[in-house]
């Protein structure tokens, strides 16, 4: 303590105790804090700011590829030209794991073919370009990347303008994505109100269908006989349980089956 008191007044002493206690205290967060300020000035990639909306980023391809999480840099995603931060899932997206794949770009399209070896990246985001361009599984996934992660902004090309403004082509999406939950709602209106009927296979036996108060998992209080539900424009049937004051419905096509009682809740047949 001599040497101290030779060199150290009384106040400066308990200044460099504190300090040290400070320093002792918040160790791991101010270490945390000097890495990121370290992080930041090494990660250059970005977007331009969007004119329109201050909280919005605007991307080239090249520029949302630069996020592809080599050497540090944050993880984006983009679907239907939208991008999100990624980052903290590292574990399903950083380089090296499954759906590296993703990272960096809109690879939207295989969202829908499963194909994650094809980066051709001109055609990677083209999901109207498919046979079958899957547009509820699109909006179910960019339902669950908007719940999920932090959304960042757009990318300018077949979704977005350089303006940020939406293109005909994403127009067209949004139709079709309408379209679609349009359909949806009425399928599902229609399981409502024709619901599946319970259905076994033996070997001895075919088919055996029948209907229950839950059948088709549809809790009601009525059970309805089983008929071949054809829907408009669908050649294939499906078995429903259809209410006696449905019978002669013309929203669908019902056919009974072959040698079944048409008072029955239980058919049997074989397929041909
Ligand atoms: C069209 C086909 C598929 C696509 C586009 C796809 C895409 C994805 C994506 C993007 C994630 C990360 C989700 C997140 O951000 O949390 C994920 C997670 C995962 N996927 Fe797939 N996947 C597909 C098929 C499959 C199949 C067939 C399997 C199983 C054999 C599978 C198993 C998994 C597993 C285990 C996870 C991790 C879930 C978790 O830990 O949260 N995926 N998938
Ligand atoms: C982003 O801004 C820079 C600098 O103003 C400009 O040179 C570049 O073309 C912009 N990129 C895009 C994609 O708008
Ligand atoms: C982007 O689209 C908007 C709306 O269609 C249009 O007014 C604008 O001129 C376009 N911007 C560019 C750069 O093409």
């Amino acid at each position: 303590m001599k040497v101290f008191r030779r060199h150290f007044s009384k106040s400066q002493l308990i200044l460099v105790i504190i300090t040290a206690f400070i320093l002792g205290v918040y160790y791991p967060k101010i270490w945390e804090q000097m890495r990121s300020i370290n992080f930041e000035e090494k990660n250059t990639a970005s977007g331009n700011l969007s004119a329109d909306n201050y909280n919005e980023l605007l991307f080239s391809k090249e520029q949302l590829n630069e996020f592809n999480g080599m050497g540090g840099h944050p993880i984006y995603l983009a679907l239907l030209g939208r991008v999100y931060d990624v980052t903290r899932d590292e574990k399903h997206y950083g380089p090296g794991s499954s759906y590296h794949f993703f990272a960096g770009r809109d690879a939207s399209v295989a969202f829908i073919t499963a194909d994650f070896k094809n980066d051709a990246e001109d055609e990677a985001d083209n999901v109207l370009a498919l046979k079958s361009p899957g547009i509820s599984s699109l909006i179910n996934w960019e339902k669950f990347y908007k719940s999920k992660y932090i959304y960042k902004g757009k990318v300018i090309g077949r979704f977005y303008n350089e303006s940020g403004h939406r293109t005909k082509y994403e127009n067209q999406f949004r139709a079709m994505a309408k379209e679609a939950e349009f359909d949806n709602f009425n399928k599902e209106k229609l399981r409502d109100k024709y619901p599946a009927c319970n259905i076994e296979w033996s070997l001895g036996k075919g088919f055996h269908v029948w209907c229950t108060e839950s059948s088709g998992g549809k809790e009601r209080n009525w059970i309805g006989y089983p008929r071949k539900l054809y829907e408009i424009n669908n050649e294939d049937s499906r078995c429903a349980c259809i209410k006696n004051e449905n019978l002669e419905t013309n929203e669908v096509v019902i056919k009974p089956y072959d040698n079944c009682d048409s008072e029955s809740q239980e058919c049997y047949y074989h397929a041909n």
